[in-house]
């Protein structure tokens, strides 16, 4: 096995995702969100970096995908934010979330599995 295929975790299958839906799940207590924009896989932080929105509750338009909390939007291919949450009248900034690289191996939804994640 080559150590490169050590740093990619199998976290879903692709039947788990259809096109446009979201899922969440676990790597060692890291929340990341799977999301599925027109049969490509990508993966963010799913915690919001305003206030810790759960992002899989959120709602995904195309590949931005709203905060269910106060409505910050990030890109799901790259994690920037693409406006902040909206306070009042206002709408301000927030932190860009980590994105991470996906692969699909046969049905498998594979994350790559950052060292800094305690590995
Ligand atoms: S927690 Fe996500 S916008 Fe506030």
């Amino acid at each position: 096995m080559s150590s490169h295929k050590l740093s990619f975790t199998k976290v879903a299958e692709t039947a788990d995702v259809p096109a446009g839906a979201l899922l969440k799940v676990k790597i060692k207590e890291k929340e990341i969100l799977i999301a599925n924009v027109d049969g490509k896989y990508y993966a963010i932080d799913n915690t919001c970096s305003h206030k810790k929105g759960d992002l899989s509750k959120g709602t995904l338009d195309g590949k931005i995908i709203t905060c269910p909390q106060h409505g910050s939007r990030f890109d799901v291919t790259d994690g920037k934010n693409a406006g902040g949450p909206k306070m009042m009248m206002f709408r301000s900034k927030t932190d860009d979330l980590n994105s991470y690289e996906v692969r699909v191996d046969g049905n498998d939804i594979l994350v790559f599995q950052k060292s800094t994640w305690g590995m």
